[in-house]
């Protein structure tokens, strides 16, 4: 009896404890205030950025930067969430995607948008851009300007244009410099038709194959070349397929970061200029840092022996600019003389 009333007490003393000094109420709702999981406390905006190549490259690492930056900025109250590796949408529905809305930011190469604007074509030509100042002045000057108010057409807001690097060619079994070892190699391009005829004006055939199927069409021997940046080339491992690599710098990978307008217009004037404001610091640096992420890859190439690299002599090079003569004639109409003699002011200042 007596162990039943010692228990009764000390059980009845806990709860009394428990109600009147135990339970901090105070503590308790402020938690609650703070619960991201509850929906309304915390008016936050999510930009979804889909882009198609892996994270430890010029584009991936910059998308991370002008993530971190926003956020940052905004207290917290604009999160960037990136899907990379053609994760969420890849090159064939990116555009879309972000056209309806389902997505706010995509990065495509400049390639992308040929189909539906042709004059983008003009950053594909051949050997357009002889170096890094003049692809600035391209993107930055009147070719920029002029492509970007394009895009606005299709309700999408052209913000600006960020840097991967110069093209090289891979092939499975053969070096590639002569015009002649492009007879019949065929090769995986982006869908641009200025970059079909570059390979057809070598004797060589083209399909055009999203990004992410690259890697499987040439394992598969539908294709036995293409062209791209040691960044992509390497972090895509397309050396397991490709034996060759011809450092050709022959065309120049760029992106253009695109928004749908009709998100950009909805955030606040204070969020837009954060936004505009990161962008042009991210740019910059990825002007900067890109040059320097495909010197290392073409090192690490090299180092690791992944393929027989080669540099293309200047002899051969006049050899394939000739050839490449006949796509300027074929594209310059849909071009435009306009742009057309811009590329060639350019390359009369760069060269
Ligand atoms: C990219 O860099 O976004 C992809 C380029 C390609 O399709 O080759």
């Amino acid at each position: 009896m007596r162990t039943f009333i010692a228990l009764t007490l000390l059980i009845g003393t806990g709860i009394f404890t428990a109600l009147f000094f135990g339970f901090d109420l105070k503590e308790a709702s402020t938690t609650l205030e703070h619960d991201d999981e509850q929906t309304g406390i915390r008016d936050e905006t999510i930009i979804t950025f889909s882009h198609v190549v892996a994270e430890d490259t010029p584009k991936g690492r910059a998308a991370r930067r002008f993530a971190s930056l926003v956020e940052e900025r905004t207290d917290g109250e604009i999160k960037v969430e990136i899907y990379s590796n053609a994760s969420l949408y890849n090159d064939q529905n990116e555009y879309e995607a972000l056209k309806n809305g389902q997505i706010q930011m995509i990065a495509p190469a400049t390639s992308k948008l040929t189909e539906r604007f042709p004059r983008w074509q003009v950053l594909d030509l051949p050997y357009a851009f002889p170096t890094y100042e003049a692809i600035q002045e391209a993107y930055e000057g009147t070719i920029g300007e002029t492509l970007l108010k394009e895009v606005e057409q299709d309700q999408m807001k052209g913000l600006t244009f960020w840097y991967n690097g110069y093209k090289q060619m891979t092939h499975t079994n053969q070096p590639l410099l002569q015009t002649t070892d492009f007879e019949r190699a065929h090769f995986r391009v982006m869908p641009s038709p200025v970059l079909k005829s570059q390979f057809e004006s070598l004797g060589a055939s083209a399909s055009e194959l999203p990004f992410n199927k690259t890697y499987t069409n040439l394992e598969v021997d539908f294709v036995n070349g293409q062209e791209n940046t040691l960044s992509n080339i390497y972090s895509k491992k397309l050396y397991e397929k490709q034996n060759h690599l011809t450092v050709s710098n022959h065309g120049y990978l760029g992106y253009v970061v695109l928004m749908n307008e009709a998100f950009y217009e909805s955030l606040s004037e204070e969020h837009q200029v954060i936004i505009e404001q990161a962008l042009t610091e991210t740019t910059d640096w990825i002007r900067r840092h890109s040059i320097e992420m495909n010197d290392a890859h073409l090192r690490a190439i090299k180092r690791d022996n992944l393929m027989d690299v080669h540099y293309l002599p200047n002899r051969q090079k006049q050899a394939w600019q000739q050839r490449f003569e006949t796509v300027y004639n074929e594209y310059e109409l849909m071009i435009g003389h306009h742009l057309m003699r811009e590329v060639k002011r350019i390359q009369n200042e760069y060269n």
